[in-house]
């Protein structure tokens, strides 16, 4: 008989935000996954789009796809982007949906959010945007 799988979700919940702390924190270090902007760029991503949002936002980016053309956002609307890391599609969510838009971003790594919010206000997007933490937690069932 095969033994039951188990594992601890919160050690794993653990150690997946400090993986994501660490792409906030040290985005040129070593991860299992590429990220950046020629990554963004090989993924869709218009460099237009990326010349208007914060370079150190594009350096965290760990998305795996160009989801904006399913999206079809328009002006005014509101976008919520889950596990929105330090902010690129939420920066590039912000441009597309204007002023009179709304863009919340959710992260449950304290560096990602911390750094997305930073960069907001650095470079003039709070108008618009606006960063919580809708749960902080992965669901563990
Ligand atoms: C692949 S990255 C997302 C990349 C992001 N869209 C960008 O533009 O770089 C996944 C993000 O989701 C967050 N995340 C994972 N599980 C989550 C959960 N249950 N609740 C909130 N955030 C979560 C991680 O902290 C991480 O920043």
């Amino acid at each position: 008989m095969v033994p039951p799988v188990t594992f601890d979700p919160k050690e794993l919940e653990s150690k997946v935000k400090a993986m994501y702390r660490s792409v906030a924190e040290n985005p040129h270090g070593e991860f299992h996954f590429e990220m950046g902007r020629a990554m963004a760029e090989r993924l869709g991503y218009a460099p237009a789009d990326l010349d208007r949002i914060p370079k150190e936002a594009i350096e965290s980016f760990a998305g795996v796809g160009y989801y904006f053309h399913l999206a079809d956002l328009k002006e005014g609307e509101t976008v919520l982007d889950l596990g929105s890391g330090s902010g690129m599609d939420t920066f590039i969510a912000a441009l597309k949906v204007g002023p009179g838009g709304k863009v919340i971003g959710v992260d449950m790594t304290d560096e990602q959010r911390t750094k997305a919010e930073r960069l907001r206000d650095r470079d003039g997007f709070k108008a618009w945007m606006e960063e919580h933490v809708l749960w902080s937690t992965a669901p563990t069932r």
